[in-house]
């Protein structure tokens, strides 16, 4: 794999990054989060971005770890909204501490993103803060739609698109944006990353729904069946509320309309999946998956750069439409 080395490197800058020391049980989550792996994608994208345009793509190290601070952060709050009991295959930092902990916590990785974003060279640093605070508050307005949808029978797909659009694919965007302004790309150029990133982080967000119900605990790392517990409105749910008729119809309302802890969570995931399966949703969704990547694809396969400097970030987007964790 050709980008191994590059991640080599940020998983050496992510060991190597002081997060703060006392009170022990302000920082200790920190590095407990961070330690715990997952993918590092965001930080991979901004390196290999870079490393389309310069050789010296250690340069956008420190910021592409200012990324994974801050998705690392949208995490651990995260957890607490989707009230998430396992990340990365271990307990979630509300659960092992406990919720103050985690806001507390993530707050202060907000202001280490900003701490580490100051690497970027004093000319480009105003535009960066503001494409990141931009990105931010897009991140926040997302997760917040998420959490409005779950209360929602009628949202459609165009809505469900805005709403990962912003939880998700922008901050993929803007971490490709990132590696391109470090490298000082022209501003056509920069954008041109961004779209590719922001198209790759729609399909991203739909398999990450797909494995939410597919997925191989062992592999995800997550709790299968999360989003479903939560009444999620995910592309498979609303296609699921479009598309069923009858008996099958009554029994998705039903499980929609029972409050939490009136009935046993491991019935209405077995419930609700068999619903998708038997609509076809797996499939339906796994496609529009894989239209958004291709996307994605044909933005970097016209970026007029020679094949060989763009090979490791193209290997690095195939790995991703395979993921299962
Ligand atoms: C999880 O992101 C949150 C989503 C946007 C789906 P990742 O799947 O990138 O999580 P890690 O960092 O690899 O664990
Ligand atoms: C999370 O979406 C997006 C952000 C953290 C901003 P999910 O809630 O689907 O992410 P997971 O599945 O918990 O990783
Ligand atoms: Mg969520
Ligand atoms: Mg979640
Ligand atoms: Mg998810």
């Amino acid at each position: 794999m050709t980008f191994q080395p590059y991640l080599e490197a940020i998983s050496k800058q992510i060991q190597h990054t002081a997060y703060g020391e006392e009170p022990a049980e302000l920082y200790e989550p920190i590095r407990y989060i961070m330690s715990l792996g997952g993918k590092r994608l965001r930080p991979l994208l901004t390196v290999l971005s870079a490393n389309l345009f310069i050789n010296d793509w250690q340069k956008a190290l420190k910021p592409a770890i200012a990324v994974e601070v801050f998705h690392n952060f949208t995490l651990m709050h995260d957890d607490i909204m989707d009230c998430a009991p396992l990340r990365r295959g271990k307990p979630t930092v509300h659960e092992k501490w406990n919720a103050n902990t985690a806001i507390l916590s993530g707050d202060v990785m907000l202001v280490n993103a900003y701490e580490l974003l100051l690497d970027v060279a004093p000319a480009q640093l105003p535009r960066v803060i503001r494409r990141f605070n931009r990105t931010a508050a897009e991140v926040c307005e997302g997760q917040q739609l998420d959490m409005n949808f779950e209360k929602r029978a009628d949202v459609s797909q165009e809505e469900y698109i805005g709403m990962i659009r912003l939880k998700t694919s922008v901050l993929l965007g803007f971490a490709m944006e990132l590696g391109g302004m470090i490298a000082g790309a022209d501003e056509a150029t920069t954008q041109l990353l961004y779209d590719a990133g922001v198209n790759m982080g729609l399909g991203f967000q739909l398999k990450d729904d797909l494995l939410d119900v597919y997925g191989d605990p062992e592999k995800f790392g997550k709790q299968v069946g999360g989003d479903i517990i939560a009444n999620k409105k995910t592309f498979m749910l609303i296609e699921a509320l479009l598309l069923a008729e009858g008996k099958t119809k009554d029994d998705l309302n039903n499980w929609l309309s029972l409050e939490q802890g009136t009935y046993d969570t491991s019935d209405k995931v077995a419930a609700v999946t068999e619903i998708y399966t038997q609509l076809g949703l797996d499939t339906l969704a796994q496609t529009m998956a894989d239209a958004y990547f291709s996307k994605g694809f044909e933005a970097l396969e016209n970026l007029p750069l020679p094949v060989e400097r763009k090979k490791p970030l193209i290997e690095f987007a195939e790995f991703l439409v395979g993921r299962e964790s």
